[in-house]
């Protein structure tokens, strides 16, 4: 109950909580005896002392475990002072622990908090931004420089792959008393990315070191699920359709916003006078999720993902269908598991006659999209978005704003590192490869077109 924001208090949430205690009541005491867990309550002070007594030891009698004291009213904003006497008047009037919280200010080492804590006779302290500012606040040797904790909380950054907002949030915040003296700190400000934070903190060796260890171990997991070739398959369907899969899956990060897989397919099929590409895709009622297919041509092209909107599982589809025809997605970067050498190796080998033709890759596909729009079938599948959409007999696609994706390829891997149902496998490599680029390319183009 300490929100001061507008949405919060309009909705009667956190602050407006404050001054509402028939509501505390009821909601602490259905959480008490609802919960397994103990159950913890936030306020910020009112500002008279008694009312703010009053209101912690209502508190107190629903059962609550502990409460965490902010020492400013709803209005007072963190420049203002911190009520540290009222902390201590609620922790002496209270039997339940009482967490003192506000003196970020005043908090540079351990012994600040230790003394915050005694001051105001709490049993214990809440810190949230003097711990933003220096994470090594709570150290009992002392807080680290500035530019050591900046340097130690970027590198777990560039390890985990952390967004870049919020990245550059937490920068921010190690800078916020040093913006004068820190000569990065302008720099820091219009910085956009990882790679601009590792060339301002001079890092790049650091961060190209955990870029190349992280593409190195997702190609080792991609191998242990099947190698280069997870994924990728090449079928007949009935009605002379060739079906193409790739394990490529639009990534927003990698494109530029202005120019998607879709457009690229479209514009190049105009201006080839192949037809438009034709999208079906079918939504999985468990999870609500897309898978799609394209059609152009003799040929459908698709992935082995379920993603979480039809507009990502419809890019994916377009990503295979340029790849498999020779034509740059335009991606500005690659995603984890792909690399442009990779691509080439997939290409060549689906438009390879052997491929797909014979033994495992050769299998036919159980539950494919692809099969029911040779067949005619196409009983889940749905709306198609080009202007010659596949007729839909099933129910509509409802695109949905989420950008996340479902991690459930089609395919399965089983324990020995093998892959059943629907994945094909490449024939063996020295039958399959054509590594020159320029090659493969022109093969490509040659053998789609015929
Ligand atoms: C980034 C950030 C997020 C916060 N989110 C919440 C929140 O969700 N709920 C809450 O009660 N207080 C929240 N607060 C307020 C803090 O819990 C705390 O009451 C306030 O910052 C004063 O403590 P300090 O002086 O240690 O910063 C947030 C503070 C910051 C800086």
């Amino acid at each position: 109950m300490g929100c001061p924001k507008e949405f919060s208090i309009k909705g009667g949430m956190g602050a407006a909580l404050l001054t509402q205690p028939g509501n505390v009541e009821k909601i602490l005491t259905a959480l008490v005896s609802e919960l397994k867990v103990p159950v913890t309550c936030k306020i910020r002070v009112l500002p008279e002392l008694e009312a703010t007594l009053e209101l912690a030891r209502l508190i107190q009698s629903t059962g609550v475990s502990a409460l965490a004291v902010h020492g400013r009213t709803k209005t007072e904003r963190s420049r203002d002072p911190n009520r540290d006497s009222y902390i201590k008047a609620v922790a002496e009037a209270l039997t339940i622990p009482v967490i003192a919280n506000g003196g970020s200010r005043a908090l540079k080492t351990r012994l600040d908090i230790e003394s915050f804590r005694h001051s105001t006779m709490a049993s214990s302290v809440m810190v949230a931004r003097a711990a933003q500012w220096n994470c090594s606040v709570f150290r009992r040797e002392g807080p680290l420089p500035y530019r050591e904790v900046m340097l130690s909380y970027l590198r777990y950054a560039f390890e985990y792959d952390n967004n870049e907002i919020n990245t550059k949030y937490c920068v921010l915040q190690i800078l916020h008393d040093k913006m004068t003296e820190a000569p990065e700190a302008d720099r820091c400000l219009t910085a956009k990315s990882l790679q601009d934070f590792a060339e301002i903190w001079s890092m790049e060796e650091e961060y190209s070191n955990i870029l190349m260890k992280r593409k190195e171990k997702e190609r080792q997991i991609l191998h242990m699920a099947g190698g280069d070739f997870a994924g990728v398959k090449k079928q007949k369907l009935d009605g002379g359709l060739t079906l193409f899969e790739l394990p490529v899956r639009f990534d927003k990060r990698c494109y530029s916003p202005t120019m998607t897989p879709k457009q690229i397919l479209n514009n190049w099929s105009k201006n080839e006078h192949i037809g438009k590409p034709i999208y079906t895709t079918e939504e999985r009622p468990t999870d609500r999720c897309f898978h799609s297919t394209i059609h152009l041509g003799d040929h459908v092209y698709t992935n082995p993902y379920w993603e979480k909107s039809k507009q990502l599982s419809e890019q994916s589809a377009a990503i295979c269908c340029l790849i498999i025809n020779g034509q740059d997605d335009s991606r500005l970067s690659d995603p984890g598991n792909e690399s442009d050498q990779l691509r080439r190796k997939w290409r060549t080998a689906v438009i390879s006659p052997s491929f797909g033709t014979s033994g495992e890759n050769g299998e036919k596909l159980k539950d494919s999209t692809a099969e029911k729009i040779a067949s005619g079938e196409n009983g889940k599948a749905i709306e198609g978005s080009s202007a010659e959409s596949v007729p839909a007999s099933g129910k509509s696609t409802n695109t949905r704003d989420t950008d996340g994706m479902c991690d459930q390829p089609k395919n399965q891997v089983t324990a020995d590192g093998s892959i059943r149902e629907n994945v094909l496998f490449a024939q063996k490599k020295s039958d399959t490869f054509q590594e020159d680029p320029d090659v493969a390319s022109s093969a490509c183009k040659e053998k789609i077109d015929s």
